[in-house]
């Protein structure tokens, strides 16, 4: 038995994942080779498209979400379900009476079932216990958590209605089941009850703090229960990982295998791993935008910058997390230290609005307004504005354009998991030319070491960061977007989620023959544990 395992680790090492060349393909190939017949359904709270009334027409949009972005072309490449909460004010009018609708729209390769909510399981789940609750607490933003017990026993039901919809979708008792982010920290373990022999990978996107911030949330014990639930819990850097196993090993009775990174907790395991997450490569919008310089002449003229001027960018969701005023300060100072860069360098902050009706949504959209408006008073004149805040959702090819327009790319999180703004903006600039500059508290961090790493909290030396990507020569700039481009593509969403598919597939095998033997899936919507029947046949 124990040489049939190692037999199976060894299997799963040797496809050593740097060494692949990772596609749609590569992922496909996995599947069928080593989870042969399993349905990937994908869980997540925001939907890849939304479907909205505008102007009495339908109109479809992309949501401004990294999770979206990444998980989309695997979900394609899948052939899977997507579940997700259903928001679109016409998303009810474009579904079947299954609640589902085939996207991509255009090219329809896999179904999108759609939940609904009502607007106080919205309020409670979404906007309270998710967003002003975990939010702020996994994020070093300096912004107070809130716990109510109200919003958490919506949150609990709505995770509940989530993994109701995942047993509905499910085709037989051995789906993968790909959970996102920190919306459903209680939905593996309600699956692991409904559905035990299902593969459950939880992916938490944003950090996860350490054990003593943890512990102040009221409901700590229930969330890090819910989340072992899951086959494999996976995280952006191996320090999240090492947070997350200190706060388990704080407040639960387990056994944590720490070289394995495992944990054993009520008769079962789950592996803690660090899966850096990623973006597709070649990165579809590369194929519909316009050359370099086009994209440069369309966007300069499009916004009035004069030439010889430097367009400096910053895209994200108007979040309290992205540093977005502290990149403002970074520009006052450099205007201030260095005043002849008055007059030609101009920042485009594109923010797409987001969680609006929070009041710390709504009080940083006023603070980023003003303190844009304040340094162009100060330094701005006829015909010139140093920055200029546009708080609007913008299409996937109007951020690529952007980006190919960019001189500097500013990615300044106070915090974040990954941030894959500073991956698009790599993968858009195969003229390799362009200068990123990336928070040493965003996970990309990690992996895009030729990037002019900053503090966001250290306006001054930030300031001195951005006169030295201004004034960066054209080798120079060649010399690193090359080495981060050979990054992106080789860590691309498809070693993401193979490298997950893979450990799966091994823990699976491992299962089956720690229980004695291999069963073929059973094709019904009626759940029964296999694992009740191997007990039954031993
Ligand atoms: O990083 C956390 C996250 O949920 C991402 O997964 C997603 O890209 C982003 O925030 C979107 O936020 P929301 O869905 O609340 O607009």
């Amino acid at each position: 038995m124990r040489t049939l395992l190692r037999e199976f680790e060894k299997n799963g090492h040797s496809a050593d994942a740097a060494l692949v060349k990772w596609s749609p393909d590569t992922l496909r190939k996995i599947l069928d080779t080593e989870l042969p017949d399993a349905q990937v359904i994908v869980v997540s709270n925001r939907e890849p498209y939304i479907h909205n009334i505008k102007d009495d027409e339908v109109e479809l949009v992309v949501p401004a979400s990294g999770l979206v972005s990444a998980l989309e072309p695997i979900t394609r490449a899948c052939t899977g379900t997507w579940i997700a909460y259903g928001g679109g004010s016409a998303d009810h009018l474009t579904v079947d009476e299954h609640d589902r609708v085939a996207v991509p729209p255009d090219d329809p390769t896999y179904m999108l079932r759609r939940v609904w909510l009502s607007e106080e399981e919205h309020a409670g789940y979404y906007l309270g216990f998710a967003n002003e609750g975990l939010w702020p607490l996994c994020h070093i933003a300096f912004t107070r958590p809130n716990f109510r017990t109200a919003d958490w026993e919506t949150y609990e039901s709505v995770n509940r209605k989530f993994a109701d919809a995942v047993v509905a979708e499910a085709r037989n008792e051995r789906p993968i089941v790909l959970v996102q982010d920190y919306h459903f920290a209680l939905l593996p373990r309600m699956l692991r009850e409904q559905l035990p022999e299902a593969i459950i990978i939880t992916f938490w996107h944003i950090p996860w703090p350490n054990s003593e911030v943890f512990s102040i949330c009221p409901w700590r014990e229930r969330i890090l229960d819910g989340l072992l639930g899951s086959s494999i819990i996976g995280f952006h850097t191996q320090f999240h990982c090492n947070n997350f196993i200190e706060s388990v090993d704080r407040f639960l009775e387990t056994r944590i295998e720490r070289e394995d990174a495992a944990i054993s907790y009520q008769g079962q395991t789950s592996l803690v791993h660090a899966y850096p997450i990623s973006i597709e490569w070649p990165p579809a919008q590369l194929g519909k935008v316009p050359a370099v310089a086009q994209c440069r002449d369309r966007i300069r003229s499009q916004l009035g910058i004069a030439d010889g001027v430097k367009l400096c960018v910053g895209v994200e969701r108007l979040d309290y997390t992205k540093g977005i005023i502290d990149r403002f300060r970074a520009l006052g100072e450099l205007f201030s230290r260095h005043p002849e860069w008055i007059g030609k360098v101009t920042f485009l902050q594109i923010a797409a609005p987001s969680r609006g009706t929070l009041p710390d949504y709504e009080r940083l959209h006023r603070e980023c307004a003003r303190c844009a408006e304040e340094i162009n008073q100060r330094y701005g004149h006829d015909g010139y504005t140093p920055v200029l805040f546009v708080a609007e959702h913008h299409t996937q090819r109007q951020v690529y354009e952007i980006y190919r327009a960019a001189d500097v790319c500013m990615v300044t999180s106070l915090h974040d998991g990954m941030n894959l703004v500073a991956k698009e903006f790599v993968a858009a600039r195969d003229d390799e030319q362009g200068v990123l500059i990336l928070s040493m508290f965003a996970g990309a961090s990690k992996e895009l070491l030729e990037a002019l790493i900053v503090n966001p909290f250290d306006a001054a030396t930030m300031g001195e960061t951005l006169l030295y990507a201004l004034t960066m020569d054209s080798d120079e700039q060649q010399y690193r977007m090359q080495r981060m481009r050979e990054i992106v593509r080789d860590n691309n969403v498809y070693r993401w989620a193979g490298s997950m598919l893979l450990d799966a597939a091994r823990l699976r095998k491992r299962a089956e023959v720690e229980l004695g033997g291999i069963a073929e899936p059973v094709e019904t919507s009626n759940v029964v544990s296999l694992q009740e029947r191997w007990r039954a046949m031993t």
